[in-house]
């Protein structure tokens, strides 16, 4: 049995003052962050990170799974020359409190460069779910992975929400991310969509 304290990260992140005498952060979100900002933020705007691919790789206890049945949820994985788009909320040091709960199932908060539409960039930060963390659950077949998405579901709501309005919230981006719009095909074949 994993011990559930040891997934969370909020004591580490607390420690994260990197960024704590600033007035203002900028945040990057790849996952749920773009499609479910329930956090105060002063300004958005679509930003992209290099160097990172989005995977459903890390499992879900907490929100859309349970610690019995966890579900599949988006993190980051390195990748030379890749290109990952997503949304920047610019939001007071203030919010992290809320945020760090939030993403306390083994998300760490990482500074990062992140460049917008036009061009210009900035220094912020991202939360992401290391391979070293308890909750990890890596790579599988993608029939796989939309089959775990499609059975789960945690007080957040069911699994395949989130893939599906992530996947709705990338088209938005006009982002194409052929592993996340694999997992939304697979899930509406599996549900008989
Ligand atoms: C993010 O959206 O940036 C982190 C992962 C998540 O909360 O889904």
């Amino acid at each position: 049995m994993r011990d559930t304290v040891a997934a969370n990260t909020i004591t580490a992140n607390r420690r994260m003052s990197r960024f704590d005498d600033h007035d203002e952060v900028w945040l990057f979100g790849y996952g749920s962050l773009i499609f479910k900002a329930d956090f105060p933020y002063i300004t958005r705007r679509p930003a992209s990170i290099r160097g990172w691919v989005r995977r459903f790789w890390q499992g879900s206890h907490d929100h859309r799974g349970t610690p019995e049945a966890p579900g599949r949820v988006v993190t980051l994985i390195r990748e030379k020359g890749a290109v990952c788009e997503g949304m920047a909320y610019r939001i007071t040091p203030a919010v992290f409190e809320h945020l760090d709960y939030r993403e306390k199932n083994g998300y760490l908060r990482f500074a990062t460069d992140m460049t917008f539409a036009d061009g210009s960039h900035t220094e912020g930060l991202v939360y992401i779910a290391t391979t070293e963390n308890d909750a990890f659950l890596g790579p599988a077949p993608e029939a796989e992975i939309a089959r775990q998405i499609a059975l789960a579901t945690g007080p957040s709501g069911p699994n395949r929400d989130y893939l599906l309005n992530l996947s709705h919230a990338l088209r938005e981006l006009d982002e194409d991310d052929p592993h996340v719009f694999a997992l939304e095909r697979q899930l509406l074949a599996f549900e008989g969509k």
